[in-house]
């Protein structure tokens, strides 16, 4: 079991690693003073595999425990969901000390976060991050939100949790089309940072893929450490710090939106070809060698992700690109490879470079 503090003043808190943490829920959460009553924010799968798990380690250590459920998709992140959830515990709350556990992915942490975040001004909340994606990126670091019609993560709030847990072992279940959503954000993590991550990855890839325990502790553990390194620096997204975290996610975001309503791709998917499109701009751009660019794109092949687009063209995701500029005053920054561990954010690149790089990875034209 590995523990990484989260050094933010008194919003401190550790993030607790390792296989077969799910049983010591109870005992982990037992020193902390939240409350006696926990709230279990989940959905149905997943409560059919670990519920009984996890009623038995916060029983042992005296906690009354009550699940709510929501449904199993983005969907979940809506204003409807979460207020109904507000009402819920509400009703429930009387004479209680209620705190909440956001038991699921990043769909789950982002919701339970924010409700946590809204109700009462703030209830305590824990994080048992369930995908790869969640305990390498979305469990950390305090950012919670709900989806509007327009955009997602447009209604949120900064509120840190009291713990992460991640326990390894919840990957066993895990499909692989998830474990490899969770590895383009770890992938981007040894771009941006850490270039023995990166190294590790292709490597071990293999290992990581077929779930052994070791490479995903390690893998787990590294990539929350850059995390909250970037965090502790930027709690709220205000120095620029923060920023580096985008690598792969602007025109990522562009061909997740442009082609949500196909679910072609999922975010990590996109994220992947995201990254190999910013290579190509980098390259571009003299700001790299067509060696680096090689490289990373390798290892996002060799982990079983795209970096090339089918199935959407080119005017598609350019105009998801437009609509996100909206929202980033009308400039773009993009966040581009320069060595391995090693990026430099761009402003106000020409759209023709960008479309040029987004063209060179559409297959079939
Ligand atoms: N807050 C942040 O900083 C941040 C960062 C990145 C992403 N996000 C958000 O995270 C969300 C995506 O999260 P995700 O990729 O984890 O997807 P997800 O939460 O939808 O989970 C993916 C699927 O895996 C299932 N699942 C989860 N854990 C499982 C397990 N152990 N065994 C079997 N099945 C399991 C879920 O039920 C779901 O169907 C998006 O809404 C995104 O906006 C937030
Ligand atoms: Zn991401």
């Amino acid at each position: 079991m590995k523990t990484i503090k989260v050094r933010l003043k008194e919003r401190s808190y550790d993030i607790v690693i390792g296989a077969g943490l799910l049983s010591k829920t109870g005992a982990l959460l037992q020193k902390l003073g939240l409350g006696k009553d926990a709230v279990v924010i989940t959905n149905k799968p997943l409560l059919g595999l670990y519920k009984r798990d996890l009623e038995t380690s916060l029983h042992k250590d005296r906690f009354t425990v009550r699940f709510e459920l929501v449904p199993d998709s983005e969907k979940a992140k809506s204003s409807n969901v979460a207020l109904k959830l507000a009402s819920r515990i509400a009703a429930y709350d009387k004479k209680r000390s209620v705190f909440i556990i956001a038991f699921g992915g990043g769909v789950i942490g982002d919701l339970a976060g924010f409700v946590a975040a809204i109700y009462k001004r703030g209830v305590p909340y824990v994080q048992i991050p369930t995908t790869l994606l969640a305990q390498v990126d979305s469990a950390i670091g305090g950012k919670t939100a709900i989806d509007l019609n327009i955009a997602k993560n447009l209604v949120g709030a900064f509120y840190q949790p009291r713990m992460v847990i991640s326990d390894i072992s919840l990957l066993e279940t895990l499909p692989a089309r998830q474990i490899r959503n969770g590895m383009a954000e770890v992938i981007k993590y040894g771009v941006i940072k850490d270039r023995q991550l990166f190294a590790f990855l292709e490597k071990k890839y293999s290992d990581i893929l077929r779930r052994d325990k070791e490479s995903l502790e390690f893998v787990v553990s590294r990539s929350s450490r850059i995390k909250v390194n970037i965090v502790e620096h930027d709690e709220l997204d205000k120095t620029g710090l923060r920023a580096v975290l985008n690598y792969g996610h602007t025109v990522g975001h562009a061909i997740e939106s442009a082609s949500s309503y196909l679910s072609r791709y999922n975010h990590g998917e996109s994220v992947a070809i995201g990254m190999a499109v910013a290579c190509d701009i980098a390259s571009k751009l003299k700001l790299t060698s067509p060696e680096v660019c090689e490289r990373i794109k390798a290892l996002i092949k060799k982990a079983g992700l795209p970096t090339k687009i089918t199935g959407l063209n080119l005017s598609k995701i350019c105009g998801s690109l437009a609509h996100d500029k909206k929202f980033v005053r009308g400039k773009n920054r993009l966040v581009l490879p320069v060595s391995i561990g090693k990026v430099k954010i761009i402003d106000g690149v020409p759209d023709r470079i960008i479309n040029e790089a987004i063209k060179k990875n559409l297959k079939n034209g």
